[in-house]
């Protein structure tokens, strides 16, 4: 019953002028709620996140984390709805990341989505997070269509796609193991900067030089990638340092694995655009929002005359605004209704 009506609504909804889509997610350790009117404008993006909670901890603990979200949720959604100056009944359709992402966690974003959705009669629509973080560039710049190529770096996933059009992105390369975000974290935690790494690992970066090679590119001519073996070159070098009682140069370490880190995905994601003639490269996921990768990208896309896009840094990390923004396109483009047996999935292709 439920289904058939907001089939109907969202038929309706897609000769309106205006919509507001209520954004909602809870992958990992952020709690985060969003009113964005047609997919761009952001109304309100209210994050609640959990970072002091999980650095005691050196890293995210899923049952913490989940607990965190419960107990956030509805503060978060009042926030959210004041901010943005509307009432519940004045949003159009209801968007939450159901994948990817740690399982507990999405489950409390999900089950909130599904019971706010039926209890006011909204439809519910499904939205694939990874995909998610390349709405920020449709956010951040409001000009921007697709076809494009897209670089997503984040803590839980590394791939070049080409985005084809709001709601279709094809994958061209990934990483073959670790994502990058997740060797930064690592990294982070073994020179002992803590949780969460990416921006302190940015920053000692800042004050060192690239000048300990730890891995050779093996997969350099590829468009996929591999972190784990610079990840375990870094660690390695780290242990055999400590054995010998010899001081850690954390800013160098921070520096050159940084630079190998990030070299290599830049050429990458250059040389997809070149090979499916993009002149546009669209960046996002929170490792976007390291200088020295958007410094990077943008010398070398200066070089080769593509266009690079990059999302503001507070849209660049988890935030429910792209989740609106791309449950936006799904629903105008007839993509991720969903019924109220809606299922967290903890790995989703993208
Ligand atoms: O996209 P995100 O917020 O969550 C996932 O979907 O995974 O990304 C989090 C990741 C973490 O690994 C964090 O260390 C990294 O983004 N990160 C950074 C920076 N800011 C956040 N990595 C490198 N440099 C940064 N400035
Ligand atoms: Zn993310």
């Amino acid at each position: 019953m439920y289904i058939e009506q907001m089939q109907k609504v969202c038929e309706q909804l897609r000769t309106k002028k205006d919509v507001l889509i209520l954004g909602i997610e809870s992958s990992c350790d952020e709690t985060s709620i969003a009113v964005v009117k047609n997919g761009r404008e952001v109304l309100s993006n209210t994050v609640s996140t959990q970072i002091d909670i999980h650095t005691r901890f050196g890293g995210v603990v899923p049952e913490v984390a989940s607990r965190n979200h419960i107990e956030a949720i509805n503060n978060v959604l009042n926030t959210s709805l004041i901010e943005a100056g509307v009432h519940l009944s004045q949003i159009d359709a209801i968007a939450v990341t159901y994948g990817a992402g740690l399982i507990g966690a999405l489950m409390v974003g999900v089950s909130f989505a599904k019971s706010l959705a039926f209890a006011c009669q909204k439809p519910l629509i499904a939205v694939n997070h990874i995909k998610g973080h390349m709405s920020a560039n449709y956010i951040e710049h409001k000009d921007l269509q697709p076809p494009f190529i897209g670089l997503i770096v984040s803590g839980g996933h590394t791939a070049i796609v080409e985005v084809k059009n709001y709601v279709e992105q094809e994958l061209i390369g990934s990483t073959l193991d670790d994502a990058i975000g997740e060797a930064y974290d690592k990294v982070a935690r073994v020179i002992g900067l803590g949780y969460p790494g990416g921006p302190k690992v940015d920053k000692c970066a800042k004050e060192g030089k690239n000048n300990i090679k730890f891995v050779k590119d093996a997969l350099k001519n590829s468009f996929d990638c591999s972190f784990s073996g610079l990840k375990t070159a870094v660690i390695n070098y780290v242990n055999t340092l400590n054995q010998k009682g010899k001081e850690i140069p954390v800013n160098d370490i921070c520096a050159s694995f940084q630079t190998q880190a990030v070299d290599g995905l830049v050429e990458r994601a250059i040389r997809a655009c070149k090979k499916f003639g993009h002149k546009k490269l669209c960046v996002a996921g929170g490792v976007s929002a390291n200088s020295y990768l958007r410094e990077k990208l943008f010398e070398r896309g200066k070089q080769e005359k593509i266009e690079v896009y990059v999302p503001s840094l507070k849209l660049c990390t988890d935030n429910a605004a792209m989740i609106a923004s791309l449950g936006y396109f799904n629903l105008m483009n007839g993509v991720g209704l969903s019924d109220v047996d809606l299922d967290a999935v903890s790995n989703i292709e993208i």
